[in-house]
């Protein structure tokens, strides 16, 4: 079927999910947009940040055909996703906090679940807690998104933002890390010596491609033969963002 996939974040986050979905739809064309101009939402009230969504979404949508769009944005999807599809007619993925597997996984120990302000306060992420939030301590990820944004992904900046975050949460015993917001797999080797190898942790990539992959199955646009593409675009448009985005596609 015709039509790119679209991918949408405050910023580079959805990156994170977007290089996941490459490997599982090597076949596809994926168009991502960051609104960096924009970044970080995730202290934002929601009226803005569905704003900020809903005009960065139509930009994309006038320069190119898309066959679905991805929200790859925790924060985003919270404040936006169901008036986008209400709107739009085509397939509409967002993400969700890895909450449901952490509680499954769960032997006793607490789950932390770590996401921007705005997700931890809107009415999408109550819903999922009293589910699944059994044993869990919410924290606002400070400053993460923004170093992020910066290309700080590891080295001192990023050890001491997450000690300082997480050092006292961390004093009770924890099963797992749940990174509820699409920059924080980025600084996976910095959480790693600040939280230890012991602790799980999880992110949504993976859920969000392959729920996409059966959602395209389902209205017949998989793309099964021809070469893959990705095009890379940020509000900001300027070449350092650009070569951000690159370098952290290019991480495994
Ligand atoms: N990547 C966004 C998320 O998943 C970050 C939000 C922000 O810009 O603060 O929540």
């Amino acid at each position: 079927m015709e039509g790119k996939i679209g991918f949408f974040d405050s910023g580079v986050g959805g990156i994170s999910v977007l290089r996941e979905a490459v490997r599982l739809l090597p076949q596809e064309q994926f168009v991502y947009y960051g609104d960096n101009a924009n970044a970080p939402y995730g202290i934002k009230p929601e009226r803005e940040i569905l704003a900020l969504t809903q005009n960065a979404i139509q930009s994309l949508m006038a320069n190119y055909p898309l066959k679905a769009l991805v929200i790859a944005c925790n924060t985003a999807t919270s404040a936006a996703a169901k008036t986008l599809r209400a709107q739009l007619d085509i397939p509409v993925v967002g993400m969700e906090p890895a909450l449901k597997p952490a509680h499954e996984h769960r032997s006793g120990g607490q789950i932390i679940v770590l996401a921007t302000h705005a997700t931890l306060h809107q009415e999408k992420f109550h819903l999922l807690m009293e589910k699944y939030g059994e044993g869990a301590l919410c924290v606002e990820g400070t400053g993460l998104v923004e170093l992020v944004e910066q290309g700080i992904v590891e080295g001192p900046q990023a050890e001491n933002a997450l000690h300082r975050i997480l050092d006292k949460p961390l004093l009770t015993p924890t099963d797992s890390i749940v990174l509820g917001c699409t920059h924080y797999p980025f600084l996976i080797n910095a959480l790693r010596r600040v939280a230890g190898n012991k602790i799980e942790i999880l992110d949504s990539a993976d859920g969000t491609t392959r729920q996409l992959k059966r959602v395209l199955a389902q209205h017949h646009a998989l793309k099964c033969d021809g070469s893959g593409s990705v095009t890379l675009l940020s509000s900001k448009n300027d070449d350092q963002t650009l070569r951000l985005m690159r370098r952290l596609l290019a991480l495994s």
